[in-house]
């Protein structure tokens, strides 16, 4: 098959009235082009509760009792004084036992926080109600640990965890803990849920001492089975619906979580490795606080767990208070970036290496692409070239081979380096965000294709088509696959792309953002259709792209604000090849059904049975959900192909077609 050209046209018929045959041609023998070999990426951050109550498997929510109700301390009597309390942690009985918040003698000086129960009873129990719940499985293993301490009146060194149904009557699984002792020390146990048990995420977490008296607890942790089986690790279900996506790339941390709302609660990486226990966690810009559990070596390691290369963002001295420092100052950010790379790719002969294989992971990880900051076009200072410049420089000069990503558009870049007297300006690629509609979509389906081929890279870091909540609908994923077809066409200059937020806990007070790619409860979880558009895009990319040429695709006209119709195309397409398959991407996006005429031409064979997998709904607005996970998946077929054949395109409906040629 090699260099042997051929040419695929495409005859598109709509379904009504005469048919007048509308053609794409996929010119193969011109499939010179690569396909991005960073095509296609998972973008991430702490938003929706994505790791807390989501991707980091532990289960306990407050297990450091930093999450606190009430103000604070009494200080003489004030009228409305409310004892502060821990959020989501109980007590079973009110009258005969007392739960407070102590912030003395803590047991190390990252999580200076603790409970104390004071029991006057027997049987009382402190509970917590997990992330909306706690998954119970027949037969699953999990591992819990709490730092604990009681004093002389505490009349036992006993007490009893486990897992139990929403009003105590059912215990699923428990297990006895001895030996507490007067001053901080961690205990560790383990819960098998029984064998035969029906599946519930309504389930509490208990810890009940045996005895009566004083008993302070802290970092009170609980994780099911994980992924890999690692420590500290990450959810199982989650992490095999991104391995299914055959993502090339993870970016992290963010996102705004990079940021932080101010410098004290940016993405400090520093502070979240080592020892979990001795992590201190802080606020994720989304409202609600991280423990860091899941820190970088976490993000390194779920990277390598799906097959996917870290793009690492470094905190860049702008957070989203407007607050900055300038080039002048910002060297201290500049080295923690350096020494992150170094923790990240160093041998053990270096001072961060060392500390990776220490933590765990004696084998450097890949490393190419770094991005400076996140989304700087917000800060108006015009401080972005210099800070970006210092960035750029230290880290070219340590690690000539990195690419290195600019937030900033560049002609913005380049104005406000004018502006400021910048010099010596120099860019690897530009991060580009996306948040739109769906008729935007295909308003801009055609974006790339005008961009000069000698211009900058580009990393599309964030987009999505936002229809549809707490996931989108089918019309969102119609919306990202002509979006889609848009950047595999342009792999050339879209050299990197990444669909964004990734998750959400679809609880009540789960969602901080709408329109997010899969999302879960304790127990379960579920693709959108948007999800599935991409297991599909990604799943079937050659390695070299077929250039297209169309004409007359049928239209829709699309109501303009100003009274004006305007038209767009009902129909998007992609195709890539290799040395193996031709895959051909359609989508057709309106409600009516069109037949496309395939022609192959100059190809040696055809081989008559192709791979078809189609993603289809009655209507735009049909989803899929936490109840009703399946409602729109993709259905795999064999087709009949040859040179020649036509393809029925349902409406509302995404095709790929992995045809073999020899
Ligand atoms: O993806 C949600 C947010 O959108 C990101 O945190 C931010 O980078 C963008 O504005």
């Amino acid at each position: 098959m090699k260099n042997k050209s051929f040419i695929l046209a495409v005859a598109v018929m709509a379904n009504c009235g005469l048919l007048s045959a509308q053609t794409v041609t996929l010119q193969l023998d011109r499939a010179q082009t690569k396909v991005s070999p960073t095509h296609y990426g998972l973008m991430t951050e702490e938003i929706n509760y994505a790791y807390e109550g989501g991707l980091y498997a532990q289960l306990i929510r407050n297990g450091s009792f930093k999450d606190i109700v009430g103000n604070g301390r009494n200080r003489g009597g004030q009228r409305g004084f409310r004892a502060p309390m821990p959020q989501y942690w109980s007590v079973t009985d009110t009258i005969n036992a007392t739960l407070s918040i102590d912030n003395r003698d803590g047991m190390n000086r990252a999580n200076p926080s603790s409970a104390c129960i004071e029991v006057k009873g027997k049987g009382i129990g402190l509970v917590n109600d997990g992330f909306w719940g706690f998954p119970v499985r027949a037969s699953e293993q999990m591992k819990g640990a709490f730092f604990a301490k009681r004093d002389a009146s505490a009349s036992s060194d006993g007490v009893t965890v486990s897992l139990e149904s929403l009003d105590g009557s059912v215990v699923y699984a428990s297990a006895h803990v001895s030996g507490i002792a007067a001053g901080w020390k961690k205990y560790e146990f383990a819960l098998t849920m029984p064998e035969k048990v029906t599946s519930t995420k309504d389930a509490r977490f208990r810890i009940t001492p045996d005895g009566q008296g004083k008993y302070w607890f802290t970092r009170v942790t609980l994780f099911p089975e994980t992924f890999n089986d690692r420590n500290n690790g990450l959810r199982k279900d989650l992490m095999t619906m991104m391995k299914d996506m055959h993502p090339k790339f993870l970016r992290f941390p963010g996102g705004n979580y990079l940021e932080g709302n101010d410098f004290r609660n940016r993405f400090d990486w520093k502070a979240t490795v080592g020892d979990p226990d001795l992590r201190p966690g802080h606020q994720s810009p989304w409202g609600y606080r991280s423990s860091d559990g899941l820190g970088l070596l976490e993000f390194l390691t779920w990277a390598e767990d799906v097959g996917a290369e870290p793009v690492v963002g470094v905190f860049a001295g702008y957070v989203l208070s407007g607050d900055y420092v300038g080039a002048d100052y910002v060297g201290g950010f500049v080295q923690d970036a350096l020494d992150e790379i170094e923790y990240i790719t160093g041998g053990a002969d270096t001072k961060w290496g060392a500390q990776r294989i220490k933590d765990g992971h004696p084998e450097p990880f890949p490393l190419h692409y770094i991005e400076v900051g996140n989304e700087d076009f917000f800060d108006r200072s015009g401080s972005y070239p210099g800070r970006f410049m210092a960035f750029y420089n230290a880290i070219k000069a340590k690690y000539p081979q990195l690419q290195i990503i600019s937030t900033l558009d560049a002609k913005a870049l380049e104005r406000q380096a004018l502006e400021n007297g910048v010099k010596g300006l120099k860019y690897d690629v530009i991060d580009e965000h996306y948040y739109r509609g769906a008729i935007d979509m295909y308003r801009n389906a055609f974006q790339y294709d005008s961009y000069d081929r000698n211009g900058p890279k580009i990393f599309c870091g964030e987009w999505a088509t936002r229809e549809g909540e707490p996931t989108p609908n089918m019309n969102a994923a119609l919306g990202d696959a002509a979006w889609m077809t848009c950047m595999e066409r342009n792999s050339d200059i879209v050299v990197m792309h990444c669909y964004a937020p990734l998750f959400v806990n679809v609880n009540p007070g789960g969602m901080q953002w709408t329109s997010d790619l899969i999302g879960y409860d304790a127990l379960n979880a579920y693709g959108s259709p948007s999800y599935y558009a991409q297991v599909m895009f990604a799943g079937n990319l050659g390695d070299r792209i077929v250039p297209l040429v169309t004409s007359d695709i049928p239209e829709f006209q699309n109501p303009g604000r100003d009274g004006k119709n305007e038209s767009l195309r009902q129909m998007y397409f992609s195709a890539t090849r290799d040395s193996k398959y031709v895959y051909l991407k359609v989508a057709n996006v309106r409600e009516q059904e069109n037949t496309v005429s395939v022609n192959l031409e100059g190809v040696g064979k055809v081989v008559s049975k192709a791979e078809k997998t189609e993603l289809k709904a009655s209507g735009p607005l049909e989803t899929n959900s936490i109840d009703n996970p399946h409602h729109i998946v993709p259905i795999k077929s064999r087709m009949k192909v040859g040179r020649q054949f036509s393809l029925k395109m349902a409406p509302y409906s995404i095709v790929v077609l992995k045809i073999e040629v020899k």
